[in-house]
């Protein structure tokens, strides 16, 4: 395949089929205000230090806000945690009216009843073409037994051990 044929759907079916789980990342914009969205680029990377990546798209509202931030929060979802996949998915703020949270390092929010939850420290952050890439230092992390949200082909699923 050229770059001349190049096909954004085949491209992003070709993806899907890596299987993630479904990720919350939360922090506070420049007044306090606490800002999230749904991530699935989540991924793991040095274990000494300790870091974590993950990326976000230039042209989405909360990206200035995760560019300026020191600290955020990842929360694994666990299967049962649909809705709130979808309420962080939309565009804009607002999205915390309903959702119960707790104030962690500087006031950055933490959802309740996820499967894991990370805090982070940004490190680095790299251009990865319309993404920006994210990579951060974990500073404390726990997680419950709890059955983890899929992510594949463009729909959420249920893990099925083998
Ligand atoms: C399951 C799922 C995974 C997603 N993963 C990402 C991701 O890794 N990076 C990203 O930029 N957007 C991702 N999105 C889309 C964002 O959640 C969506 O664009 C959201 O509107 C961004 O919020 P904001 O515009 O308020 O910043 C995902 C959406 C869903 C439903």
């Amino acid at each position: 395949m050229t770059q001349e044929n190049f096909d954004p759907r085949a491209f992003r079916n070709t993806l899907s089929q890596f299987a993630t789980g479904v990720t919350i990342i939360t922090t506070v914009d420049e007044d306090g205000a606490p800002v999230g969205i749904t991530a699935s680029s989540f991924n793991s990377v040095s274990m000494d230090p300790p870091l974590i990546l993950w990326s976000l798209a230039k042209d989405s509202y909360s990206l200035p806000c995760f560019q300026k931030a020191e600290y955020y929060n990842i929360h694994i979802l666990s299967q049962t945690q649909e809705d709130i996949s979808n309420l962080f998915a939309r565009p804009g703020a607002d999205k915390f009216g309903d959702v119960d949270f707790m104030p962690g390092r500087d006031n950055t929010p933490i959802l309740k009843d996820c499967a894991a939850l990370l805090e982070c420290r940004t490190r680095h952050q790299y251009d990865g073409g319309d993404h920006i890439i994210f990579v951060g230092e974990v500073l404390s992390h726990d997680h419950c037994e709890t059955e983890p949200l899929i992510f594949h082909q463009g729909q959420y699923a249920t893990c099925a051990k083998i």
